[in-house]
């Protein structure tokens, strides 16, 4: 389900050295020959329910690969519908860490003592239910690698787009509009300020835009007091 990580953007980057990625198997960490890694819950129920003590055999070699590389603990995040969503901030605060580790499941549940004893962190992709957290994991890996330094080039620059821009209480806005050759398509003309030359007008307008922009489609962003 991964492969797709080793192309373009986060490829390269791995390609590179600027990041590595590393993918464990839980059903290597069971233990007995039919390599279990899901059991039926206790008081009855539907559905299965990932071991706890396969997720602590598996992090307990993670984390001690980690410590041989680089003498630090890794930031240990399970996905699950639970957790708090994943944002732009969030993508931010994890490019800061060195070493990240993210669980995912294909399962019913989590046994509830993998939350309470071995992750530091529970992230949800949105408010929907996946068949299994890879594509969560996906993509909180795209959006968190990018932002690492090195990732994209200057070219690529994460700087100005989309959510990186703010208003002046710090909320996020999203992305002015951009326009690029025809000048004029069947009519369809791009605003004269963009062609006038005067830089500061120009970035005026564009916070104007993008101020506007926000107000209409996503108001929320405006009234959150998150910063
Ligand atoms: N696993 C299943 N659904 C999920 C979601 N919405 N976010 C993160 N992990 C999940």
């Amino acid at each position: 389900m991964f492969t797709s990580l080793s192309e373009s953007i986060i490829g390269r980057a791995t390609e590179r050295g600027v990041i590595g990625l590393k993918f464990h198997q839980l059903r290597d960490f069971a233990e007995d020959k039919h390599k279990t890694v899901d059991d039926t819950p206790y008081g009855g129920g539907p559905g299965m329910v990932l071991k706890v003590d396969v997720v602590d055999r598996a992090l307990t070699h993670i984390k001690e690969g980690i410590k041989e590389r680089s003498g630090t603990m890794p930031k240990v995040i399970l996905l699950t519908p639970q957790g708090q969503p994943f944002s732009q901030r969030k993508a931010e605060q994890l490019s800061g860490h060195e070493d990240i580790v993210l669980i995912c499941g294909h399962y019913e549940g989590y046994d509830e003592r993998i939350r309470e004893y071995l992750v530091d962190e529970e992230i949800s992709l949105g408010d929907y239910v996946l068949s299994g957290g890879e594509i969560a994991a996906m993509a909180v890996i795209d959006a968190t690698a990018r932002l690492v330094p090195g990732v994209l080039g200057k070219e690529e620059s994460s700087s100005e787009e989309s959510f990186s821009l703010q208003d002046d209480h710090g909320h996020q806005l999203l992305e002015y509009p951009v326009y690029t050759r025809p000048e004029n398509y069947k009519g369809w003309t791009v605003p004269e300020i963009l062609k006038s030359g005067h830089h500061e007008e120009i970035k005026k307008w564009r916070y104007r835009q993008a101020v506007e922009r926000t107000k209409e489609k996503r108001p929320d962003l405006l009234v959150s007091n998150k910063k």
